[in-house]
């Protein structure tokens, strides 16, 4: 594994795309099991997250396969509907193939996704869910077995909490179910949208992706398509983090800004000036941003909680108070002990941490413990007096493509070593 070096207090410059959406390529590529034929998937992000999923479609005897960010995928020769807990360990959200399976196979065999480094990660709403659309359910030994001799069946559903994953599977198990399946209080994520708007190109009957009621008409079978994931909104937050923590004038391409729309308007209270024209962001931040006041994470359309580290990171060095309330995980501030390590004022108490901005950060060695929290150190990094060190890319590697080469190529000092 490799390690990340970074010279802080460097002023970045210049412009650069973002890579496309893993929150919409991971979902689209499971529902890739219930289409028959080619499907040709354009600006996926080269991730380890997605190579699972790859992984997971060659092991159940589909051909996938990967041509520089496009992604073929063909899944007619698919022969097993087992996921083995090897593949499911390594990624909680393999789950999300559980309903494709299901309604292709009318059986699917997978083991818990068990937990990950945000807390408990449980799949209750997905598996009452998918009850409700006739499946039979039964766990033992960590592994879930789950049948639909006749096929699912249409019904309506009504999520206690608005999950994404589970809205995702909910949406592909529907589209091969026979009848009409409504999902109440379903995620908005832009995410949900690309993958309702891929499975309609596909010839599924979806409607109200991105509100929060989905209505899909079961259909006998979909055909594969061509399709161009969204943009990566997190990444583009993270990159946005970055500029405004080395105050500096960036250019970010590739950005659609309704999907920021939470994101944004933080940063312009801090002081920052963001213009987007034809899908390019021009984003420029003053030398030391104001306080942030409160950030309190939501499921979309509010903050999203994916880049509540990054903006931590910048609010560290901010000159002010910042309050964060972490709504979705119970366990998503480890990155703050590694932010104390570098001179951060920040007191945590459960859900709610508050940041007390410091006038400058100093480099030293920092452990790295989940995905947007890696990304966060990276943040903090390039904002440090001197050179912070990161002991491993391997959870940044999941979701972030070459962050290294992105951040050198604005002139940032980022090295893998
Ligand atoms: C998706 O995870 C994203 N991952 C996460 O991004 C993101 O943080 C999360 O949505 C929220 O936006 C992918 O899309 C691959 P949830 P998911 O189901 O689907 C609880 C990243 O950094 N819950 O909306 O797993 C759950 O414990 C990742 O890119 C249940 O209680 O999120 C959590 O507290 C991290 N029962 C909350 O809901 C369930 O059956 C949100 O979970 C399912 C979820």
């Amino acid at each position: 594994m490799s390690k990340l070096l970074i010279e802080g207090s460097r002023k970045l410059r210049g412009a650069v795309k973002v890579q496309g959406a893993k929150n919409s390529t991971l979902p689209i590529l499971a529902a890739t099991v219930v289409t028959e034929g080619e499907n040709v998937i354009h600006n996926c992000p080269c991730l380890t997250d997605i190579d699972v999923s790859i992984r997971i479609l060659r092991y159940l005897g589909c051909s996938a396969s990967r041509h520089g960010h496009t992604l073929l995928v063909n899944t007619d020769n698919m022969t097993d509907c087992h996921i083995p807990n090897s593949l499911m360990r390594e990624m909680r959200s393999s789950i999300v193939f559980l309903g494709g399976i299901l309604a292709r196979f009318k059986k699917a065999r997978l083991s818990f996704p068990g937990g990950c480094e945000l807390g408990p990660r449980p799949i209750d709403l997905h598996l009452d869910a998918l009850k409700k659309l006739g499946a039979v359910i039964t766990e033992h030994h960590g592994e879930i077995y789950c049948k639909a001799p006749k096929g699912l069946v249409g019904g309506t559903v009504a999520l206690a909490f608005p999950s994404v994953g589970a809205t995702e599977n909910i949406m592909i198990a529907a589209c091969l179910a026979k009848g009409t399946t409504i999902i109440n209080n379903a995620a908005r994520e832009p995410e949900i949208s690309d993958l309702a708007d891929y499975l309609n190109k596909c010839g599924a009957e979806i409607y109200g992706a991105g509100e929060g009621t989905v209505v899909i008409e079961g259909k006998e079978k979909l055909h594969g398509v061509a399709h161009t994931v969204i943009p990566d909104r997190i990444v583009a937050a993270t990159l946005m983090s970055a500029a405004a923590i080395t105050g500096s004038e960036i250019y970010l391409e590739d950005i659609m800004s309704t999907h920021l729309s939470a994101v944004i308007p933080v940063f312009e209270e801090a002081g920052c000036n963001i213009s987007v024209k034809e899908g390019t962001m021009k984003f420029s931040s003053p030398e030391r941003i104001k306080g942030l006041k409160l950030i309190r994470t939501n499921p979309y359309p509010g903050f999203p909680t994916d880049a509540q580290a990054p903006l931590m990171a910048l609010s560290t060095v901010s000159r002010g108070i910042t309050v964060f309330v972490e709504t979705i995980f119970e366990n998503r501030y480890k990155h703050i002990g590694e932010f104390l390590r570098m001179g951060a004022n920040i007191k945590a108490e459960g859900r709610v941490a508050v940041v007390e901005g410091v006038p400058e950060l100093y480099g030293t060695s920092v452990e790295a413990m989940d995905l947007r929290g890696s990304a966060a150190l990276v943040v903090a990094g390039l904002g440090a007096q001197g050179t912070t060190e990161i002991d491993t890319t391997k959870y940044l590697e999941r979701g972030y493509e070459d962050l290294d080469v992105v951040l050198s190529s604005l002139n940032a000092s980022v090295k893998k070593i």
